[in-house]
């Protein structure tokens, strides 16, 4: 039996899970999340300074509700996500681990953010219920799709990949959220998006940049394509009415969609894979789901849960359930290092 604490703060969710593990099991003992969406909404983004505040605050509140029901004592491990994301918010993270560490007289398992989507996508969000990890069937094409990275994969196994392409500039989310601003919405852009677009119509056209340039991606021609037309469709008609909003947030959409397929699409032609892994906050889009199982009907296609799509502290855990088979990755609380770009 092992025990794991996983801590997330890369970005503007605080999390915090218990996992505990014994070989191809797991049980999610406690998930404890604060979402710093409120705090972040009224500017239309991100503000780095204030999310490594929230972090500081929500991580003891969230360590002190999982000490009302379990003892410490227990733990066998610390993991948590080191990057890439904002390097504020994880230094707030790294400082509270590496105070845990060193008080509980534990050792850490340093976690990347992308991979812990990847893992994320072995176990349902079930809590307190033993669940066999899924037994997923490789090599497998994996697309990232979430607010700081668009980037897609060929795994040989769970722990041998090679980057096919990735975004030139905008990520995914970060042009969903962009659109979401452009339109006047709060932040985070892709669920207010999602919820316009499912009474809206696709009907204008936007352009989709790099589609036959091999697996990278673009998506800030696309972005200043849309604030133009919002522009144009102000300028003639005065005020958008909310079926304009409607029909903008679904264009954008299902042209952002359409892109991402059409890349999934020609590497599933080229690297012929045994299943099909999409990961990411931008997943927990229902429209980009459905759209993706209707384009490979005879496909393994594997999600991560909704609620796990979007960062969060079982994510890390169940990274470090897997890393732990590579003793490699654990680490003494002061040889911890966090940085904010993909290395
Ligand atoms: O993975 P994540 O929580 O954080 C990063 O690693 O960046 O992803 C956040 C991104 C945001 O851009 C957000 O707008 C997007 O995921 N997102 C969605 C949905 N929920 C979150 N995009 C589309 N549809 C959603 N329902
Ligand atoms: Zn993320």
């Amino acid at each position: 039996m092992v025990y794991i604490l996983g801590i997330e703060s890369t970005c503007d969710e605080s999390g915090i899970c218990l996992l505990e593990g014994k070989e191809k099991k797991v049980r999610i003992l406690a998930n404890e999340l604060r979402s710093q969406i409120k705090v972040h909404s009224p500017y239309g983004g991100i503000v780095p300074i204030l999310a490594a505040r929230e972090h500081k605050k929500n991580l003891p509140l969230l360590l002190e509700n999982i000490k009302n029901f379990f003892d410490l004592k227990i733990i066998d491990y610390l993991a948590f996500s080191i990057g890439p994301g904002l390097l504020p918010a994880l230094v707030e993270g790294k400082n509270f681990v590496q105070k845990l560490a060193k008080d509980l007289n534990k050792k850490i398992i340093p976690v990347n953010h992308l991979e812990a989507h990847f893992f994320s996508t072995f176990i349902k969000n079930k809590i307190g219920v033993w669940q066999k990890i899924k037994n997923i069937e490789f090599p497998s094409l994996v697309l990232v799709v979430s607010g700081g990275h668009t980037n897609l994969y060929f795994f040989k196994n769970p722990f041998e990949k090679k980057k096919l392409g990735s975004t030139l500039d905008d990520a995914a989310g970060e042009s969903l959220d962009k659109a979401a601003r452009a339109l006047g919405l709060g932040y985070p852009g892709g669920p207010l998006i999602e919820k316009l677009a499912q009474k809206g119509q696709s009907i204008y056209y936007l352009p989709k940049p790099l589609l036959e340039r091999g697996y990278n991606f673009s998506f800030s021609g696309l972005k200043t394509a849309f604030i133009d037309l919002i522009k144009e469709l102000k300028e003639t008609k005065g005020e958008l009415s909310e079926e304009d909003k409607r029909n903008l947030a679904a264009s954008f959409q299902k042209t952002l969609f359409e892109t991402l397929i059409y890349k999934l699409k020609k590497a599933v032609n080229e690297f012929k894979p045994k299943s099909l892994i999409v990961t990411g906050g931008v997943i927990a889009n229902k429209t980009l789901r459905k759209m993706i199982k209707f384009v490979f009907p005879k496909y393994k296609i594997y999600f991560p849960d909704i609620s796990l799509s979007t960062d969060n502290g079982v994510n890390i855990a169940i990274s470090a359930y897997f890393l732990l088979e590579k003793e490699e990755k654990i680490l003494d609380y002061n040889n911890i290092e966090v940085f904010a770009r993909e290395k």
